[in-house]
């Protein structure tokens, strides 16, 4: 058998990804290890929950370094010791400058709370919502060095439907990121992610 991937998840916020994530490795639906949560928000309650599990963590404060460059190399030298094989983004808050994208090209994952490329950015469901569209959904995708520009790797539709409200819409939504954040992990883990460009083959 061969060893679980080495994880590291980066997050800023409430950390309810990174919780499923770790629920889907110890029931054994994902051949991966977390090494290690990192966040640069030292409230976050995703640390929290990283402790709960056992997971070890660790706060990188941007106030402590003079550049986004100086803190992208830190958060680099740091994956880099623990030999982290795939780093996912769970709601972290921070664009990710070039040095870390170079060092993890095709090995770093976010998610992103619409259908890429339609409604990047941080406000994404708000915006899809006060837009009017009748579907949206979730999306994984490799990170690149743009705001949610990099090659899909998943997406799932969610309908809008006529009594929601962004809560509810964003509840499912939710639900959805909880379906393919550990599919596209498993997928990864298991070599049957191919990159090829701007496309992501599922083999
Ligand atoms: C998710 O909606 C994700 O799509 C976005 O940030 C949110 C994180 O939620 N990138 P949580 O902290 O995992 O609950």
């Amino acid at each position: 058998m061969t060893s679980p991937t080495r994880l590291a998840i980066l997050a800023s916020g409430s950390g309810t990804n990174l919780e499923n994530i770790a629920k889907a490795i110890d029931e054994g639906a994902v051949p991966a290890k977390i090494e290690i949560a990192i966040s640069d928000n030292e409230e976050a309650c995703a640390l929290e929950r990283a402790r709960r599990r056992g997971i070890p963590t660790k706060v990188v404060r941007p106030a402590d370094f003079p550049s986004r460059d100086a803190y992208d190399h830190e958060i680099a030298s740091i994956l880099q010791d623990a030999k982290i094989e795939l780093v996912v983004l769970a709601g972290y808050m921070r664009l990710v400058g070039k040095e870390l994208v170079e060092a993890f090209y095709g090995r770093m994952m976010n998610i992103h709370p619409a259908l890429l490329p339609a409604f990047p950015g941080t406000h994404a469901v708000k915006d899809a919502f006060e837009y009017g569209v009748k579907v949206t959904g979730v999306t994984v995708h490799f990170v690149d060095e743009g705001e949610d520009t990099g090659p899909i790797i998943l997406q799932e539709a969610v309908r809008v439907e006529e009594d929601d409200d962004e809560d509810s819409l964003y509840a499912r939504i939710h639900q959805a990121e909880y379906r393919i954040y550990p599919e596209a992990i498993r997928l990864f883990c298991e070599g049957k992610t191919r990159l090829e460009g701007r496309k992501v083959r599922i083999i």
